[in-house]
């Protein structure tokens, strides 16, 4: 799902944690053959954060990780967690109405995942969307349900952080739901990638962005209870297992057991930071909503969903 992006720190790491080891470079060796790809992407990450290599002890966290190079399980659960016409019938008329969709509008799903944004949308009869992402575990499930629906996708698959001519041209709406911008880790890659979803829209055009409710998670009150978007919460477990300012990971697994569980890294944003990258990109007019309703409780929603204007 994500890839490694820097090995070698990893490996100086080790090298530096086992310097007074004769063997040295032959046990780093060993404990990079014997680890797979994602991990070595987990402990990576850890030792980037000071504070983390601080305060745990990464060998064996991370030991305890359910770590997985394949998305294939993650995007079953997905499936069973977001795909559901519950979901679809109270979302697309949302976006619809709070990002003033009509027929014409052409529309950017960042993060197509399973398919539950683009196609719901499609069901409403806004046609003109081009739908991304970057796993083709997502993209085979989300090709599937589009057969089924009689619908047809148009796909990108780049990584947000690298996207540049897009095969739409310029939109009226883009789409980054379903708690996605999490899993990109650090703030300044945020900041640059709000950016350029503003470049790719018209004046005029609608960003939204949503996101857990991060803040509570950080105040160790983790809360999944469904009244949010994503409607299917019965039938998946989500727990906690690490949780830090800067990072958090999130155990996923069905609760019939029928999947392997699933251990995601996450971001967890601070309150108001999405709204001040999108600020500072020049959005006006961001309004947030808690589990898509205008006044709530910071305390009790599952989920924010945030949209701004290029004006
Ligand atoms: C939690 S899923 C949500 C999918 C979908 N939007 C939904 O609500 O069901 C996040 C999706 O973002 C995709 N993704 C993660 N990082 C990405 C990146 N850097 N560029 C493009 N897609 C990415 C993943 O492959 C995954 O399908």
């Amino acid at each position: 799902m994500i890839q490694l992006d820097d090995k070698n720190t990893y490996k100086d790491y080790l090298i530096n944690k086992y310097e007074n080891n004769r063997n040295c470079a032959s046990l780093v060796e060993d404990v990079l053959k014997n680890t797979s790809q994602y991990e070595l992407y987990v402990r990576n990450q850890l030792t980037n954060f000071q504070n983390w290599s601080l305060d745990y002890d990464i060998e064996r966290k991370t030991g305890k990780l359910h770590l997985n190079d394949s998305t294939l399980a993650f995007s079953k659960i997905l499936d069973t967690a977001s795909y559901s016409d519950s979901r679809m019938v109270i979302e697309a008329p949302f976006l619809k109405k709070n990002l003033s969709l009509n027929k014409s509008s052409k529309v950017y799903d960042v993060c197509l995942g399973t398919g539950a944004t683009t196609i719901g949308l499609k069901r409403l009869g806004i046609n003109h969307i081009i739908s991304n992402d970057i796993d083709d575990e997502m993209i085979k499930i989300a090709k599937k349900h589009a057969l089924e629906e009689d619908v047809s996708l148009i796909i990108d698959k780049y990584d947000w952080r690298e996207m540049g001519d897009t095969s739409m041209g310029n939109a009226d709406a883009i789409l980054c739901l379903g708690n996605s911008l999490t899993y990109i880790m650090r703030p300044h890659e945020h900041e640059r990638i709000i950016n350029l979803f503003y470049g790719m829209l018209n004046e005029g055009g609608k960003l939204a962005i949503d996101i857990r409710n991060y803040t509570e998670l950080l105040r160790g009150n983790f809360q999944n209870k469904g009244t949010g978007p994503y409607k299917e919460m019965e039938s998946i477990s989500i727990d906690p297992i690490l949780v830090h300012t800067d990072m958090a990971v999130l155990r996923y697994g069905l609760k019939d057991g029928s999947v392997e569980k699933t251990d995601l890294l996450l971001y967890p944003f601070k309150d108001g930071e999405i709204e001040c990258w999108m600020r500072n990109s020049g959005f006006k007019d961001i309004k947030i909503y808690g589990d898509y309703k205008e006044k709530f409780d910071s305390k009790t929603v599952d989920f924010y969903t945030i949209i701004g204007t290029k004006t």
